[in-house]
């Protein structure tokens, strides 16, 4: 039985890949960091919390992984773990800095000293590109990142390469644009529009407040994109993959059809402007070009952008409506 080690196994991304190794008859090994009130709705959503064996560990903490590591002896280890609100990456850029660049530097090091044949599969992003100037971004687009967070994960894109050309190591890159579920967290844009129109629809509240309506995104289903990670782990090679649908759309047409869903007309009445969500530097807008994971991995997203944004807020208002009762 093939043994997976998924970090941040309780974010979004997290539960619909252990779901899928599950499926595919992995033994899979959830790394959770200490927390006074750990969180499992997500994995108790997909069903699949006591078929996980959790494991205490934390990405800036070099002991505790080289423990997790020594004792699981996983044949794949999933870095999923991040600080991955980008917004309060320049809050807090240190902490930000030594989860989302440290931390995999540490995992690579026991990967090396330890247990060489492990393949690692490192959560990159679209961040790293940022304003290149370039209207589409594939694997060979140039990086320029505008946040402590891209900038953190760009140190990890490279680390992981280096390791590969230095000591051989089986490591790829998943360069994932945005990617949303009803799992997301509570704080991102998308989350935070299907919940508001979810209770403004049960009569819970009038207004979502909001900060730049004209950023645009190429927005995917978490669910198809995990499955772009375990192909990429797959392959005879390690490499490095972008993975988006090619389109993109502003905050505001996301905005125009969550109220759509949910049948309620005029929605601008609802939205308030806040300068505090606006950020001090912006990617004003992202779409990638995933031709090398289409062809190579045979890989493509199912679900669209209405789809997405229906099912987001269908199951917000399931959620709202159970709490209700
Ligand atoms: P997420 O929901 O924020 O999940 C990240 C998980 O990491 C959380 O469960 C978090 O726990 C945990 N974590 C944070 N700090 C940690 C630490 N020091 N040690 C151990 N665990 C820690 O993120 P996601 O959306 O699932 O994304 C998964 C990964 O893909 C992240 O690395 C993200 O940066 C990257 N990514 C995401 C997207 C996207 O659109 N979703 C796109 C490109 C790349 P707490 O919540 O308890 O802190
Ligand atoms: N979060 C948030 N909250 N964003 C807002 C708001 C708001 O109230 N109002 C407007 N936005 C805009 C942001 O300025 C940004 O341009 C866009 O909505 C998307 O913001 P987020 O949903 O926070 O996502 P992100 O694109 O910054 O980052 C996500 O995607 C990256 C991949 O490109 C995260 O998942 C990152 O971890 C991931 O790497």
């Amino acid at each position: 039985m093939k043994k997976a080690l998924i970090t941040g196994v309780l974010g979004q991304d997290g539960p619909y890949l252990a779901k899928y190794l599950l499926k595919k008859g992995y033994k899979v090994y959830g790394m959770v960091p200490r927390r006074l009130n750990l969180n499992f709705y997500n994995t108790d959503y997909l069903g699949i919390t006591n078929k996980i064996e959790f494991v205490l560990g934390d990405m800036t903490d070099e002991a505790s992984l080289i423990n997790i590591i020594r004792n699981t002896w996983p044949d794949e280890i999933y870095n999923l773990a991040a600080q991955s609100f980008v917004g309060a990456s320049w809050d807090q850029p240190k902490l930000t800095t030594e989860t989302n660049a440290l931390g995999p530097l540490y995992l690579l090091n026991v990967i090396r000293n330890f247990t060489p044949n492990t393949k690692f599969y490192q959560a990159s992003t679209s961040e790293m590109f940022g304003n290149n100037g370039r209207e589409l971004q594939d694997e060979n687009a140039p990086f320029a990142p505008q946040s402590p967070y891209g900038i953190s994960k760009l140190y990890a894109y490279w680390i992981a390469n280096n390791y590969v050309e230095s000591y051989g190591l089986f490591c790829c890159n998943g360069i994932l644009f945005n990617h949303e579920s009803p799992l997301r967290g509570q704080d991102f844009v998308t989350r935070k529009i299907s919940e508001g129109v979810a209770k403004i629809k049960l009569g819970l509240a009038d207004k979502i407040t909001l900060g730049n309506l004209e950023a645009e995104r190429d927005w995917g289903f978490a669910g198809d994109y995990v499955e772009a990670m375990f192909k990429m782990m797959q392959q005879k090679k390690p490499g490095n993959y972008v993975v988006a649908t090619g389109k993109k759309y502003s905050v505001k047409d996301f905005l125009e059809t969550a109220f759509n869903c949910a049948g309620i007309k005029n929605w601008k009445k609802h939205i308030i402007i806040n300068p505090t969500y606006k950020r001090p530097a912006e990617i004003h807008g992202l779409r990638g070009n995933a031709s090398r994971a289409r062809k190579e991995l045979k890989w493509k997203p199912k679900v669209k952008f209405r789809e997405l944004v229906a099912m987001m807020v269908d199951a917000d208002l399931k959620r709202l409506n159970e709490k209700k009762k």
